[in-house]
């Protein structure tokens, strides 16, 4: 087999993630990840939550996903799902969503349609937990949070750090409540967030 795609950044920040996600998703049994990439955090979580069924998901280049899963899952990972937050959204029964490093990465329609879409999924109760970087007060957290947006958008410039406090307002305008946003290593956040109330966009 060839080698399956590997994460530095996974690799560091998946033990300071796995400290948030023991009290965040302590009753949470279900829980969807979106935009899983190399399904390194996937693997970890789920052998080290195994009250969890953690389902793994992404909106495409499932092959090298599911490889993963396969080999290192230990029984415990289903494939992944074929999911892009820009369509329509499998039926799921989920109290848990989990996505790292997906929202810069996303363009804002994208972003809207991932808290709607997570909005609906939820249930009264429902645990979200989103981890990377964003910026607080129309401004970046630190030098390499700057240094790092410019090569986003270099890249792709529909993409780039989001602005916390519209993060925010999508999410409660979803049904979200903000319950801690942890400061992480390397500048980034955990946003836990609860589902408070049914979404207002459908
Ligand atoms: C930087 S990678 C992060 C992967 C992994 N979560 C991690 O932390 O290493 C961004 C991920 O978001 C996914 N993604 C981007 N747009 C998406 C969309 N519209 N719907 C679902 N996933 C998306 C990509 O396929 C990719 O796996």
């Amino acid at each position: 087999m060839s080698q399956l795609p590997f994460s530095q950044a996974c690799e560091n920040n998946k033990a300071p993630i796995l400290e948030v996600l023991r009290h965040s998703f302590a009753s949470v049994n279900r829980v969807l990840e979106i935009g899983s990439g190399t399904g390194q955090h996937g693997v970890y979580f789920s052998a080290a939550l195994p009250h969890i069924n953690w389902q793994c998901s992404d909106m495409g280049n499932l092959s090298p996903l599911n490889a993963r899963l396969a080999l290192e899952g230990q029984g415990r990972l289903s494939k992944a799902l074929a999911l892009d937050v820009t369509g329509p959204w499998p039926a799921l029964e989920v109290d848990g969503i989990f996505s790292a490093n997906t929202l810069h990465i996303m363009d804002k329609g994208s972003v809207e349609c991932f808290f709607a879409g997570a909005g609906r999924v939820l249930g009264a109760t429902g645990q979200l937990c989103i981890y990377g970087p964003f910026n607080y007060g129309g401004d970046y957290t630190s030098a390499s949070n700057r240094d790092f947006d410019a090569w986003l958008k270099a890249r792709d410039s529909a993409s780039g750090i989001r602005d916390i406090e519209w993060i925010l307002q999508l999410a409660d305008a979803a049904g979200f409540a903000l319950i801690q946003d942890h400061a992480m290593p390397a500048n980034n956040r955990l946003l836990h967030l609860t589902k408070v109330s049914q979404d207002s966009q459908g």
